[in-house]
């Protein structure tokens, strides 16, 4: 088992440094996304829709979409990434169950999760570990790989690897199919905590070979491409989650052009997905804005 990376107290001691919010603390932050979460609940409650967006929130689908490459080793064509992302465990009765009931049957090679496992951080980390567990159980773990999230701390990566999850946190592995290789690094939370360091993911990485980018923003899509990343996985946006008819979201939560907020989309020479993500975040709702469990086929790109 993969152990975690060795400098991940050094890293955690950067992400205090850096954080977004360090001039209030780590309790003002907290405070803030719970005023911001109990306001949009009570208004959701005030105009009568909030029966009606927690059920679309429940209403998670399994997404399939088929990635296109120049270079894909011919060993990976047709294999599939089951993508799940922004889970905010404790936020909503039943996702657990729901997400498992959707992927215990569904075919796939490897396993790659987005992170946000948590929402309101620490004082909801048991919840966020026995769902976790619960749906690990229900996963090829030997063949997942995870990231996390600005809302999850270390703890729950050292916890998901206990579980066989191989965490990357400014770091990369080699996933090997059919005789050929590609590589697969990922990053920390380059979104609050600004400890994304592409550089230290891609140490090793020999040139030419065919790399994927894990990252839970998609805000350092530039960066990646720039470092030579074929294909970049993020999410965190959630799509906008409370969105107007047509998807337009009516925040954003991303140092990101609107058109890398979700799906597939391509960046220069690489191509990006952003999961609109399984669960909800600051309020238990979605509007225009469906969650999702994406499944990747990866295939070469026909001339
Ligand atoms: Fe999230």
């Amino acid at each position: 088992m993969n152990k975690i990376h060795p400098n991940r107290f050094y890293l955690e001691d950067y992400r205090k440094k850096h954080h977004r919010y360090s001039r209030d603390g780590f309790f003002g932050n907290l405070k803030r996304i719970r005023t911001w979460s109990s306001l949009i609940q009570f208004i959701l409650r005030a105009t009568g829709l909030e029966r009606r967006g927690l059920a679309n929130a429940m209403n998670i689908r399994v997404n399939q979409t088929v990635a296109e490459f120049d270079n894909l080793p011919s060993g990976f064509e047709n294999s599939r990434i089951l993508f799940i992302s922004d889970f905010h465990i404790e936020l909503m009765a039943g996702l657990v169950d729901k997400i498992i009931e959707l992927i215990k049957n569904l075919e796939y090679d490897y396993c790659f999760l987005g992170g946000d496992y948590s929402t309101f951080d620490k004082f909801d980390m048991d919840k966020t570990k026995q769902g976790m567990k619960k749906i690990a159980e229900h996963l090829k773990t030997n063949r997942t790989y995870g990231v996390i999230g600005n809302h999850d701390y270390y703890e729950t990566a050292v916890f998901l690897q206990s579980l066989g999850v191989t965490m990357l946190i400014n770091e990369n592995t080699v996933i090997e199919r059919d005789g050929a290789a590609i590589y697969l690094a990922g990053v920390d939370d380059g979104y609050i905590f600004d400890s994304a360091d592409i550089g230290r993911a891609s140490a090793g990485i020999p040139a030419g070979a065919f790399k994927i980018l894990l990252s839970h923003s998609p805000q350092i899509y530039r960066q990646a491409q720039k470092a030579g990343f074929n294909f970049f996985m993020a999410g965190h946006t959630h799509g906008g989650q409370i969105c107007l008819p047509g998807g337009i979201p009516l925040f954003k939560s991303a140092k990101a052009p609107g058109k890398i907020a979700k799906g597939l989309w391509q960046y220069k020479t690489m191509t990006g997905f952003t999961s609109t993500g399984a669960g909800c975040c600051n309020a238990a709702a979605r509007f225009f804005c469906p969650p999702e469990i994406a499944v990747l086929t990866l295939k070469m790109k026909k001339s």
